[in-house]
């Protein structure tokens, strides 16, 4: 059998960090298989946002960078659309995937499926509901593209049948006649594979922040609901401030670069008050074995982001949402997880919650084995053949 070409489009943090998982498994269990290429859209560019995570998590690296930076949705999309389209058309792969709901996502869906390559969507069938959120558009639109749709949970396989995706589907899949599956989660399977090496690998990391295991909270804020709103902003930082206080207790913000210019461009005396606090610890983006061992060891963690509200559960940390609304809905259900909006009632209602329950909670397997991205993987090589 001749190798397939199978094309990875990245552009964000996330995405970097979920098709690690993807390119480890070629590299263990389809090198004879499958000929990877990468082309990062450029969309997320400072070194602590990408280059971090390609020297660190061993992903094939880029072939392609259409070094599109920051825009307008619709100038960033485009500008990935037409980059995309001409290596899609001098790659000529087998087929093209994508992770997860970004502008990167939605720019490859496009130019992929206008040229009849066979899309596979990695975390398709997430939804919050809410289209507002420039996310559910990149969603449903890179969905509605795709020939294989890898839904990670049961909710999100549900979602995809509720929109017509049809369970039994017969082969050959086509955009028309697309394949769902209902598989475990890719992020599952790289907190599982780095949660050790974080622990040897950064074993002085805690020493060098002044950390104690146990001994701080975890916050990370990016969403453009809470960066873009300053009421909304300032509720979050400042409840969080006067938590840090009564309880005595560090939080530890490793902020987005949107976060930080945002409190830069319009509001620094908040910043500057942040940044004088005893409690507060604003730094920079970390690595991601940097961030796996943060989670591993503090006691809660509050964010606005998905992949972190699900790294909180993978290692047994109760878990504040910044949003009104997740797609991740087992974690309410199971209690690990509280929607505290930016509502400075109901975080620290929650807050002292979850700061007193100690061992109380359980934290069950949702998210699969560990080995979605080899199951996914051969899946792809079936249908393509
Ligand atoms: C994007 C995704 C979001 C995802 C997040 C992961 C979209 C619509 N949003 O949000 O779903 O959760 O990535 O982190 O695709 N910036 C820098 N340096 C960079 C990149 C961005 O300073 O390397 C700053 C710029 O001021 C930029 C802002 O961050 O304008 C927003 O960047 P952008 O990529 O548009 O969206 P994110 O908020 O990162
Ligand atoms: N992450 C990281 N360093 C950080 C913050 C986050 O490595 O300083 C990782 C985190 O562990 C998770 C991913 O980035 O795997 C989540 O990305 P982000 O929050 O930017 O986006 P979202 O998941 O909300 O789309």
């Amino acid at each position: 059998m001749s190798r397939k070409k199978l094309l990875n489009i990245v552009g964000a943090r996330p995405q970097i960090i979920k098709a690690s998982a993807i390119s480890r498994a070629i590299r263990l269990h389809f090198a004879e298989t499958i000929n990877e290429v990468m082309v990062h859209t450029g969309q997320h560019y400072d070194k602590e946002l990408s280059e971090v995570f390609f020297d660190e998590l061993e992903i094939h690296k880029p072939d392609f960078n259409l070094s599109v930076g920051s825009a307008n949705h619709g100038r960033q999309t485009a500008m990935m659309i037409s980059g995309l389209e001409e290596i899609l058309l001098e790659e000529n792969p087998d087929v093209v995937l994508l992770y997860g709901d970004t502008n990167s996502t939605l720019a490859g869906a496009i130019a992929a499926s206008k040229l009849h390559f066979p899309v596979v969507h990695i975390e398709a069938g997430l939804r919050s509901f809410n289209k507002m959120m420039p996310e559910e558009l990149n969603r449903i639109m890179s969905d509605h593209a795709s020939t294989m749709l890898f839904a990670p949970t049961n909710t999100a396989f549900r979602n995809l049948m509720n929109e017509g995706f049809r369970p039994d589907n017969s082969p050959p899949y086509t955009i028309d006649n697309p394949r769902i599956f209902l598989t475990g989660d890719i992020m599952y399977d790289n907190s599982l594979f780095f949660a050790g090496l974080a622990e040897t690998k950064k074993a002085s990391f805690l020493e060098q922040m002044s950390l104690e295991k146990g001994k701080f909270i975890l916050v990370t804020i990016h969403r453009d609901t809470n960066t873009d709103n300053f009421e909304r902003l300032e509720n979050i930082l400042t409840t969080l401030k006067s938590l840090s206080e009564e309880f005595t207790i560090t939080f530890v913000l490793p902020l987005h670069p949107r976060t930080v210019n945002s409190l830069r461009k319009d509001h620094s005396h908040l910043l500057d008050e942040l940044s004088g606090a005893r409690y507060i610890k604003i730094i920079a983006p970390v690595s991601f074995l940097e961030m796996t061992l943060l989670e591993k060891t503090c006691r809660m963690i509050i964010t606005d982001s998905g992949g972190v509200q699900k790294e909180s559960h993978f290692f047994g940390k109760p878990c504040l949402v910044l949003r009104k609304e997740t797609e991740w809905t087992e974690l309410v259900t199971n209690g690990t997880t509280a929607l505290v909006d930016a509502d400075p009632e109901r975080i620290r209602s929650q807050f002292v919650k979850y700061f007193n329950c100690g061992t109380d909670l359980s934290f069950p397997t949702f998210y699969g084995d560990g080995k979605a991205a080899e199951f996914i993987l051969g899946e792809i090589l079936e249908m393509i053949g």
